[in-house]
């Protein structure tokens, strides 16, 4: 079994269809993948959450939510003020131990340093011995925050699979083209994919279809 942690610079950089991506790809070359978000905020019981996202865009992967807070916040404020439980790390950790699946995949709540309980996604990652993607915004302002991303990472002693592009535009705008040169340069980590705008209204089978071409996280 393979552990891939999945982060973002922020939150709505396309964590989630970044992870479908990864998902769809390990699919189409024959291995079964689960999905594990941790905790899911802003949605209410019965709406539509990330890993329904994930589901809708890959045929066959299996998704598990651990815990939903209705107030789009962080886990743990979000938790403190419904006045449901926290989730803890342990639990976390365990549940992606349990899988049975060649690739499990989890993702974190908005950037790498908040709190999902009274742990971060880099306590899961580090008691798993799983490496971290870091998905990054394309455009001015992501050079700061994704070294800014990796450098905590790596300070937590834990390793930066790569970065992925969540949203790559159609007309890359000055910015843009040169990030691509700069951000493995600042970040010292490569580029594993970069993800078209708009891919997350793409039907399940034309995104699946897709997927292989935008992410190569080996
Ligand atoms: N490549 C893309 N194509 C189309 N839409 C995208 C793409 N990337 C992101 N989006 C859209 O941008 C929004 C934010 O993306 P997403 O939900 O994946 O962010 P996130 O990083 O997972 O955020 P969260 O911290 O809430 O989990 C969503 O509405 C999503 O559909
Ligand atoms: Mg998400």
């Amino acid at each position: 079994m393979t552990v891939l942690v999945v982060t973002g610079t922020s939150t709505g950089v396309g964590k989630t269809i970044a992870t479908a991506a990864i998902a769809a790809r390990a699919i189409a070359k024959g291995q079964s993948v689960v999905v594990i978000k941790p905790a899911q905020t802003g949605v209410l019981p019965g709406e539509v959450g990330d890993i329904d996202d994930v589901a809708r865009l890959v045929a066959g992967v299996r998704t598990i939510e651990l815990i939903r807070y209705p107030e789009p916040l962080a886990p743990d404020t979000a938790a403190r003020r419904s006045g449901m439980r926290l989730l803890s790390l342990d639990e976390v950790v365990s549940v992606a131990r349990e899988c049975v699946e060649d690739l499990v995949i989890v993702e974190g709540a908005g950037g790498v340093l908040v709190r999902i309980g009274e742990f971060t996604l880099l306590d899961v990652a580090r008691e798993l011995g799983a490496p971290i993607v870091v998905v990054a915004a394309s455009g001015l302002g992501t050079l700061n925050h994704s070294e800014l991303t990796v450098r905590a990472i790596e300070a937590a002693g834990v390793e930066v699979k790569g970065l992925i592009i969540g949203s790559w535009p159609t007309e890359p705008d000055l910015a843009e083209r040169c990030n691509l040169e700069d951000l493995p340069r600042v970040t010292g980590a490569r580029i594993i994919g970069s993800i078209p705008a708009g891919a997350g209204q793409l039907s399940g089978i034309e995104f699946t279809n897709r997927a292989a071409e935008w992410v190569d996280p080996e």
